[in-house]
């Protein structure tokens, strides 16, 4: 296998643990990279989280909804984290949001300052309030311009796969993004068969195993119209052949996020060993 690195971090497997719940905690993120992870990214830090949601997660036949929104965890305990990583010169991309352009290029220049080497904008979460209906190429451009305008970190903007993809990721080449994360969580339902209600009581973010074709696609489609920067793909990642199928259509790594909620450690192992037994260890990485 070639080099491997992203957002300027060496690694030395191409699997990524994805942001999302089980990345709220240090210790969860020292163990997963403890554990062989390429690199890690926080759940999405954000100084002005909604409050009094009921935010939960549900497993359904295949995948999983989540109506979680961003970490609850002050900025402040976030920073400290981040500093803490970085003076072990761990490999954790911190993920951000915030409520307007110009705070997430704040939010970027404090944690710059933390010495951490990667971002991730989390700026296409639908579980707020009003979904994410004002999703569209400006509002990518405004959040990454504004942060690329205040930090000179690596960052890579974060996109759920949908209507007017290419659009958006254009716009956030524009705006100055170093790579693309795709995808996030897309909208589903499930209907409750108790109450004929919708669970968890409205639409909600879909993960997992169903979303792999359609990410597959959505990468193969950039590569193919020109889209040439880094790309991290992401949805149903659960053993080393959906690593190896990213990387065929073009991705440069693939994260794993749902199916670490079963048996967090072993099955991250489980991906790791099947990925380097498919792909070989990557040359050069420093370890
Ligand atoms: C419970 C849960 C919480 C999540 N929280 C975040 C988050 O805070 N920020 C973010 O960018 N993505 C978040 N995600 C999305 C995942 O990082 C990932 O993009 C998505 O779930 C698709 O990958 P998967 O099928 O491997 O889970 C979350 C997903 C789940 C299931």
């Amino acid at each position: 296998m070639r080099d491997l690195s992203i957002l300027g971090l060496p690694l030395t497997t191409p699997v990524i643990v994805g942001s999302g719940l089980l990345t709220d905690q240090e210790r969860n993120i020292r163990r997963l990279l403890e554990k062989g992870a390429g690199a890690v990214v926080t759940k999405t830090i954000h100084p002005n989280p909604p409050q009094g949601l009921d935010e939960r997660i549900l497993r359904l036949p295949v995948g999983m909804l989540n109506s979680t929104t961003y970490s609850k965890r002050p900025v402040n305990h976030w920073l400290g984290v981040l500093r803490s990583f970085a003076d072990d010169r761990l490999p954790v991309i911190a993920s951000l949001h915030a409520d307007s352009p110009t705070e997430l290029a704040a939010l970027a220049r404090d944690v710059e300052k933390t010495g951490c080497r990667a971002l991730e904008l989390g700026i296409s979460c639908l579980n707020e309030e009003d979904g994410l209906e004002d999703d569209n190429p400006d509002r990518v451009y405004a959040y990454t311009s504004a942060t690329r305008g205040r930090t000179a970190l690596p960052l890579s903007v974060k996109l759920a796969v949908g209507e007017g993809l290419q659009e958006r990721a254009r716009a956030a080449i524009a705006g100055g993004a170093d790579a693309i994360t795709l995808s996030d969580t897309i909208p589903g339902a499930a209907v409750s068969p108790a109450t004929g209600d919708l669970e968890l009581n409205g639409v909600y973010g879909y993960s997992g195993p169903g979303l792999k074709p359609l990410v597959l696609a959505a990468v193969w489609q950039l590569r193919r119209r020109g889209i040439d920067l880094p790309v991290m793909g992401v949805g149903g990642v659960s053993s080393g052949r959906d690593v190896a199928d990213y990387l065929s259509v073009g991705a440069n790594v693939a994260q794993v996020y749902t199916a670490l909620h079963t048996e967090m450690y072993d099955t991250l192992e489980r991906i790791l060993a099947e990925t380097r037994e498919l792909l070989g260890e990557p040359q050069g990485a420093a370890l």
